[in-house]
């Protein structure tokens, strides 16, 4: 198994306040109360408990151990039975679960997270396998902010800058984000963010959190679902109603 990157960081996760108001947006599209989920990337369960009591059966794949575990330890909280939702370690670019699924999701810009064309395919292909008929998936990326021209000469910085902060029990929590480096080809980018516990005014624990955010625009991100074999259903801006191509997140519907 890989190294977990999200080792120290999962601790960390679930103290963001500026999580996107997505949940609200999920709800809307689970099809019926009879409905059964796969959410992939399901981290700490953000999403994933949310849905629970609006759907039949919820699955949970993620690659990092420290977020199963913490999403495991909230699923025993709130007393969710294995009937009703299942979290699992696991490769969202390679799994066969052997059943299908009426809606499948993957919320917070999990895809960005896929450095290769083949974990791309490989995502795609598994979705492919895992849709029930009539059944649909949206995925999410985030627009970005500049055009690859401008994106590419802007994006890296090496000083870092506070992304958000938090209290927690005993102190609080700072998030900072450092953007050292680029694919300038295939516009992937390689952000860090470093989270900073303070207990009053002591460092009292610091972690690095490496990421990939893969980077598509409004037209490739369609092209990438269509070529994939899919058929696109709906899409959005945001999740406040934006039109596609004019909000901050790109989120696209689709079926077989
Ligand atoms: C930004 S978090 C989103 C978590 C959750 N979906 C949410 O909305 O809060 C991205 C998650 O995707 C997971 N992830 C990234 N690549 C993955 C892969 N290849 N297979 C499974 N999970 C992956 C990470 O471990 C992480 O928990």
């Amino acid at each position: 198994m890989k190294i977990d990157i999200r080792m120290e960081a999962a601790k960390s996760y679930d103290s963001n306040p500026s999580f996107p108001n997505d949940i609200p947006f999920y709800l809307e599209r689970i099809p019926s109360p009879g409905a059964s989920i796969l959410e992939l990337g399901c981290g700490t369960g953000r999403v994933t408990l949310a849905l629970i009591p609006y759907c039949n059966y919820i699955h949970g794949i993620d690659l990092s151990p420290a977020m199963i575990a913490i999403c495991r330890q909230k699923l025993i909280r709130e007393g969710i039975p294995p009937a009703n939702a299942q979290v699992e370690q696991g490769d969202i670019t390679r799994f066969d679960l052997g059943r299908t699924f009426d809606l499948i999701i993957a919320p917070f810009r999990v895809f960005q997270n896929l450095e290769t064309d083949a974990e791309v395919d490989g995502l795609l292909g598994n979705i492919h396998q895992h849709l029930a008929p009539g059944g649909t998936c949206i995925l999410n990326v985030f627009k970005p902010f500049l055009f690859p021209e401008d994106l590419k000469k802007q994006w890296v910085r090496q000083e870092e800058k506070l992304s958000w902060e938090a209290p927690v029990e005993g102190g609080r929590l700072e998030c900072y984000d450092r953007r050292p480096k680029m694919d300038t080809e295939k516009l992937i980018l390689y952000p860090e963010l470093i989270y900073r516990r303070f207990e009053g005014e002591r460092l009292a624990e610091e972690s690095v959190l490496k990421l990939v955010m893969r980077c598509y625009y409004p037209d490739t991100f369609v092209k990438l679902i269509l070529d994939h074999g899919f058929t696109i259903l709906d899409r959005w801006g945001g999740y406040a109603g934006e039109v596609y191509g004019e909000g901050p997140e790109l989120v696209i519907q689709f079926g077989l």
